[in-house]
């Protein structure tokens, strides 16, 4: 989809179909006031009459409204002004775009900035529609034999601006949405792709091919063998049992100062998580092929970074294995011997998430980051604690944790912060080794953070668990390509802070 900015008296305006707005009942926004005038009361006739309602999400298409160079006007209701938020706003754009979508028009022409919402500005209501609509325009067909849904033909958006001095900041908030919809579409393709497919190797080729067409990035790819001659006990653990070899992944991308600090993300990549010798239950299990979403978010926000060109240096590690169980498999009680040192009796063969990130996590310590982020589908636990609206946010430093709650609420991609108190730590002891793998029934998602924790004792360190947030389930079962917006966002601010240091 294109995006392109446009100036104009709306009746004036050649377009497939304006996008105009009635709130508080019958209340016409500016543009379709003019409309109304131009049209001799058209539009206020037909919303008195009630044809469009009074709800948000409420749209009437009309179509060769006099005097009005548009082939279609979409009346579009935004509900009451006092009760519009970012929530209601969301459903105003997908309403929209559902209906434009079926109107069988090329292009459309929407006016954000005389919608009322808070204090969000002009480039937000923008970010956010992009974003949708790129949402709304993804599909996932490439392994249908018959692509037999027609390709939609809306094909460019243009926003309408009133005034000439907002162009600027809007074609930057163009351009970023949609270098951060271009990486969430990549996250989602990489978690919808199935087992069979998106293998650990089927990840480090997609890393190649990422440095091949970002010179800003390269890529390197660590193998069994060298895992095993490094030490990396706990990683491996996980890929004992199948015949996929793990990889452990790293995508430096230099776009900062040669000896400037990289931010660094590790994504856990469980390509498939059967759970092991700890098998998982049967139902739904095909839903853990989603188990790679932390790598696949870690790949997409390394795109968006790429594709707007940060100043910045960051570094993306995704720890890549197939959780299965077999003869060679890790057996629950086995202990191993982790990159750092640190034994851990592997209680549960299904808490393997903690495993291939604790090593990936030692191992990104020789990078000396700025900042190391952990993106991982981690706990079940997750989900009972937040439900499928929030991540949930880890941090042994506040400071970097009011970072990303930031990011995350400019992006609507939000994190919640939940506690890695010390009191927690004593779930964790093992009589065997120095630690186990798994804290027992309650606090699971803080166990499992705390667990990392021991990894990353030196670090400046955060960790997002995505367990609720990855993907959907249901009629609309599918990546969702989050938390590319937060950690994107968390990056421009980022470098935002460099250039202005
Ligand atoms: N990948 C799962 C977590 C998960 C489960 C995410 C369901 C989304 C939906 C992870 O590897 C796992 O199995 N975790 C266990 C940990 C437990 C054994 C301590 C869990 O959450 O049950
Ligand atoms: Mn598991
Ligand atoms: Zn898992």
């Amino acid at each position: 989809m294109q995006y392109k900015i446009k100036f104009g008296s709306p009746e004036k305006i050649t377009t497939g179909c304006l996008v105009v707005t009635v709130s508080d009942g019958a209340k016409l926004s500016p543009s379709a006031k003019i409309l109304d005038q131009v049209s001799n009361g058209l539009l206020t006739r037909l919303v008195k009459r009630g044809d469009l309602g009074r709800k948000v999400g409420k749209t009437l298409l009309l179509h060769d409204i006099p005097n009005v160079k548009a082939q279609r006007v979409l009346l579009a209701h935004c509900g009451d002004q006092k009760d519009f938020n970012d929530k209601k706003y969301g459903s105003f754009v997908n309403a929209c775009i559902a209906a434009i979508k079926d109107s069988g028009t090329k292009e459309a022409t929407f006016f954000l900035d005389e919608i009322v919402l808070g204090d969000r500005d002009l480039d937000w209501k923008v970010s956010q529609a992009i974003m949708l609509c790129e949402d709304a325009m993804y599909q996932f067909t490439q392994l249908k034999s018959k692509k037999s849904d027609k390709p939609a033909k809306l094909s460019r958006i243009y926003l309408a601006l009133s005034n000439r001095q907002q162009s600027g900041a809007t074609q930057a908030a163009i351009q970023t949405a949609t270098a951060i919809a271009q990486g969430k579409q990549l996250a989602k393709t990489l978690g919808n792709l199935p087992g069979n497919i998106c293998t650990p190797s089927y990840l480090a080729d997609q890393a190649k091919a990422l440095a091949k067409s970002h010179k800003k990035i390269t890529t390197s790819v660590i193998e069994e063998k060298q895992m095993t001659e490094l030490g990396m006990g706990a990683l491996l653990s996980v890929a004992a049992g199948s015949e996929e070899p793990a990889k452990l992944i790293v995508m430096n991308y230099k776009g900062g100062k040669k000896d400037e600090a990289p931010q660094v993300l590790v994504g856990k990549g469980v390509t498939f998580d059967t759970g092991g010798i700890s098998l998982k239950p049967g139902a739904a299990m095909d839903e853990m092929k989603f188990d790679m979403c932390g790598a696949a978010s870690v790949f997409g926000t390394l795109l968006a970074v790429a594709e707007l060109e940060l100043p910045i240096n960051v570094i993306g590690i995704v720890a890549a294995a197939e959780n299965m169980p077999d003869g060679r498999a890790t057996k629950p009680g086995d202990i191993v011997t982790s990159l750092s040192g640190q034994t851990i009796e592997i209680l549960n063969t299904d808490a393997e998430g903690r495993l291939v990130l604790c090593d990936a996590l030692t191992y990104a310590d020789m990078f000396n980051p700025a900042a190391i982020i952990d993106i991982a589908t981690l706990t079940g636990a997750c989900v009972i604690a937040l439900g499928h609206h929030a991540t949930g946010l880890f941090s042994n430093q506040d400071s970097l944790a009011v970072e990303l709650l930031r990011a995350g609420n400019e992006t609507n991609d939000r994190a919640w912060h939940m506690p890695l108190w010390d009191d927690y730590q004593d779930q964790l002891d093992s009589n065997f080794a120095d630690m186990g793998n798994v804290g027992g029934r309650s606090a699971g998602s803080i166990t499992a953070a705390c667990f990392l924790s021991r990894f990353t004792k030196e670090q400046r360190w955060a960790h997002l668990d995505i367990a609720g947030v990855a993907w959907d389930t249901g009629k609309n079962k599918g990546a969702t390509g989050r938390p590319v917006p937060l950690l994107t966002q968390y990056l421009i601010d980022r470098a935002e802070e460099i250039q202005t240091n």
